[in-house]
């Protein structure tokens, strides 16, 4: 796991998970390009690399819009040459609503960022990691990239789609030195679920994690690092033959086919 002179790309930088990512990264020696929408967040990121001696930039982008990720792909390049590690990790939860309800516009919106900004950072960053023949690319994808689940619906439908783009994306670039895999969290302990508590249950979000907890195996949600750890992994030499699949993270909640699991601890 020694990333040194490493170049570590990470949209959604600013999120928990991007962070932890962030940080991650920066200990085992890669120079970090923090990408994300909030400005606060994402500034807050790279300064917290700096500040335990790492080195990290922020750079401003809504990973839907093609021209702000050729930006932000070439910003990366005009700091620090190459791209060699790439967290393909932006996302938005959306509202809860079933399918039935659901707002058109906050379908478009959800695809937009989780599916299309997923494509548009694949689209822009394996041109630079042909010309290196090298490089390796995590996508968030999620427990929703195998299994359904009520309110969901343009979450689901984009995360499934992250996965497909996993695949069909390693095919295309498997004998040209590059890798992309994907990390598939269930729960995680971040602002996301905090928001996800709270539409599902309004009067005591609390309940609501517990219940989700109830759930799962383990009892327990992933923490940001541990997912940070699964994508530094595969982003490393030590998942070499390793590609066009996915790492679940999810407390054995699919090993249960995901369906809830009681909790006997
Ligand atoms: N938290 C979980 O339980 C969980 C589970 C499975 C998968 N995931 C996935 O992990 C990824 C990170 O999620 P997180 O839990 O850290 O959430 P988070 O909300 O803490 O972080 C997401 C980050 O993405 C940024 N972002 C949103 N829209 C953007 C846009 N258009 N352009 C650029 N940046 C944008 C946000 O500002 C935020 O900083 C997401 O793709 C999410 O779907 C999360």
């Amino acid at each position: 796991m020694d990333f040194t002179g490493k170049v570590a790309l990470i949209t959604g930088g600013g999120g928990d998970i991007g962070r932890a990512a962030a940080i991650n990264f920066a200990s085992k020696g890669a120079k970090v390009i923090v990408v994300d929408i909030d400005d606060e967040n994402g500034q807050g990121s790279a300064d917290l690399v700096r500040a335990n001696g790492g080195t990290a930039l922020f750079v401003r982008a809504d990973v839907s819009r093609s021209e702000d990720v050729r930006r932000y792909v070439q910003a990366t390049l005009d700091a620090y040459g190459t791209i060699d590690c790439f967290f393909n990790n932006a996302g938005i939860e959306g509202e809860i609503a079933p399918t039935q309800d659901y707002d058109e516009a906050m379908f478009d919106h959800v695809i937009g960022v989780n599916l299309k900004g997923v494509f548009l950072g694949l689209r822009h960053v394996l041109p630079v990691m042909l010309r290196q023949e090298a490089g390796t690319i995590v996508n968030s994808a999620s427990i929703t990239s195998i299994f359904g689940g009520s309110g969901m619906p343009a979450y689901v439908a984009s995360k499934h789609g992250v996965l497909g783009l996993t695949k069909a994306a390693a095919a295309d670039v498997a004998r040209l030195g590059i890798r992309i895999n994907a990390v598939c969290p269930g729960p995680v302990e971040t602002r996301m679920m905090r928001s996800l508590e709270a539409q599902r249950n309004p009067t005591d979000p609390q309940a609501m994690g517990a219940a989700i907890r109830a759930g799962i195996p383990t009892g327990a949600y992933s923490t940001p690092e541990e997912v940070a750890n699964a994508v530094l992994y595969l982003c490393s030499t030590l998942s070499g033959n390793i590609t066009g699949t996915h790492l679940m993270l999810d407390g054995g909640r699919s090993a249960t086919g995901g369906a809830p699991s009681p909790n006997r601890r």
